[in-house]
């Protein structure tokens, strides 16, 4: 969990790889909705550009979707999910119908005007989905790891940003005291500093949580 920019995309796919199982994000499936032009996607695309939040009963659908067509003996990571408290009891029944539960909950904790920084500077590889930053890259449009062509998101527009900030605090930040009480717990991780850093602390803030990173 965390805000827009707070790098649950970065850490996601670090973590995944680390534990050898599957990242799913519910903004990469929308996104990927939305550039195959299927309904759900159509559906989408104005509640994204406008930085408001997709319906529940759509994300739940997707979830539910992927749940079902992943081979993962050994579990998921959710990057962008849950982030209502409807999405919350929803996957809570999901994994319920399943027989599994979470085994821990991560937030990376960013202060906003660094989360601005990042999302106004971050650039997507249309080809193979590279994340990077003009920090990193400065202004070109090639890509650093397949040459594909590098472009902003299209809600990445600082408008949109500040919206997608409101509807954090608004509607996901309270998750963070629900998972706190629950028995899963919740772990705030400092998002700040080298990205090699963050992901380090969360490496170890598994490894405490018990979900054997260093295996
Ligand atoms: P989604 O795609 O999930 O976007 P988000 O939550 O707004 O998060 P971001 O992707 O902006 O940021 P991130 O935390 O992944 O950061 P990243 O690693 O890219 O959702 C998009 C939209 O889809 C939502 O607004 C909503 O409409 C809809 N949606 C999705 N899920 C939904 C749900 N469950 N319910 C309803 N609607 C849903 O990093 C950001 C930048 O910073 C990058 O350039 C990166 O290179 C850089 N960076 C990362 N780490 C560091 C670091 N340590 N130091 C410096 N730079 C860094």
């Amino acid at each position: 969990m965390g805000p827009p920019g707070a790098g649950k995309g970065t850490q996601g796919d670090r973590v995944a790889e680390r534990l050898g199982i599957p990242r799913l994000s519910t903004g990469d499936m929308l996104r990927e909705a939305r550039k195959s032009g299927t309904p759900l996607g159509r559906e989408a695309q104005r509640y994204m550009d406008a930085g408001e939040l997709v319906p529940d009963d759509v994300i739940l659908g997707i979830v539910d979707e992927a749940l079902g067509a992943e081979a993962a003996e050994r579990g998921f990571l959710f990057d962008g999910f849950p982030r209502t408290l409807a999405q919350a009891d929803g996957l809570a029944a999901l994994l319920g119908e399943r027989d599994e539960a979470l085994d821990a909950v991560l937030s990376l904790d960013v202060p906003d005007e660094e989360l601005i920084a990042r999302i106004s500077g971050r650039r997507v590889c249309g080809s193979c989905g590279h994340v990077t930053h003009t920090r990193d890259v400065g202004d070109t449009e090639e890509c650093p790891v397949c040459g594909g062509r590098l472009t902003q998101r299209s809600d990445d527009r600082e408008d949109t940003v500040c919206r997608r900030l409101g509807v954090y605090r608004e509607q996901t930040e309270p998750l963070l005291e629900y998972y706190a009480k629950s028995d899963a717990g919740l772990t705030v991780v400092d998002g700040t500093g080298r990205v090699g850093d963050v992901t380090e602390r969360l490496f170890r803030a598994l490894d405490e949580v018990g979900t054997g990173t260093s295996a």
